[in-house]
């Protein structure tokens, strides 16, 4: 995909959770233990490996964290990934599949978990949509979704700022394509319409969202200062993660 070039020099880094500030410790840094933990309350530890699916793995950074805190479990773990590139150094998961996750290439009811963070926003809206219908379709016992974006009531002004620095006219190393930044409410309404049930377990705001890609594309001051007065007022994120269940 075109997009791996510019996903930033300090991605790999920051998707394991080692980013130096506030805002990505909380936005990356902990999901591997809320994961862990709802894995750990929602599924019991068997003899026979459960098939784990990450979507949207990359090079399985999020994933290695999470099979760090799940000693007692066995997975047979497959990452998929529209990102041929990620995919080929994705060294954690057992098999790999390059697809799309508007389509996934399993069979009804075929995975027992899946997993997939910060996935839906860089899709246009119809192709969000039927990932999240696509996940209810192929998991036999549940998945775990985290999702970033807008709060609901500053949706669209959110939206505004945030293209103002996604559109790389005045950071150019950011340049993105074919994004849409969803609210949960947004999110939780496509789902209330094609039938996925969900529940909500946590949502938060992260305060200072110009530090995820301050230090995911090594900004320079001048570059980071710029980002952070694009976003002005809007210099925030909300965090949101449900569990899905099988349809
Ligand atoms: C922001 S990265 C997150 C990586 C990893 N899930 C994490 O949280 O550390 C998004 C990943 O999702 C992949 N991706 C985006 N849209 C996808 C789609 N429709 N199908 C499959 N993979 C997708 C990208 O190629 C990229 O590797």
């Amino acid at each position: 995909m075109g997009d791996s070039l510019n996903m930033g020099s300090g991605t790999s880094r920051i998707f394991s959770g080692q980013g130096t500030t506030e805002t990505n410790k909380l936005h990356y840094g902990e999901t591997a233990s809320f994961f862990a933990e709802e894995i750990k309350k929602r599924l019991p530890i068997s003899g026979e490996p459960y098939v784990l699916v990450d979507l949207g793995t990359f090079k399985g950074e999020l994933l290695a964290d999470i099979l760090k805190l799940l000693p007692k479990y066995k997975f047979k773990t497959i990452g998929v990934d529209i990102n041929e590139e990620a995919l080929a150094d994705n060294t954690v998961v057992d098999s790999k599949v390059v697809a799309n996750a508007e389509k996934l290439p399993f069979n009804d009811r075929s995975i027992d978990i899946a997993i997939m963070r910060y996935v839906l926003q860089w899709n246009v809206i119809k192709v969000q949509k039927d990932i999240l219908k696509d996940i209810s379709r192929v998991i036999k016992r549940f998945a775990l979704l985290e999702h970033n974006g807008p709060d609901n009531v500053h949706a669209q002004e959110w939206r505004k700022h945030s293209d103002g620095l996604l559109g790389g006219s005045r950071v150019a190393k950011m340049g993105r394509k074919n994004y849409f930044f969803a609210s949960a409410e947004e999110i939780e309404k496509w789902m209330d319409e094609s039938a996925v049930k969900y529940e909500r377990l946590r949502n938060r705001i992260i305060k200072d969202y110009s530090n995820i890609y301050i230090e995911r594309y090594q900004l320079d001051s001048q570059e980071a200062q710029t980002a952070r007065d694009i976003l002005g007022s809007m210099d925030y994120i909300e965090q949101t993660d449900w569990v899905i269940f099988s349809k």
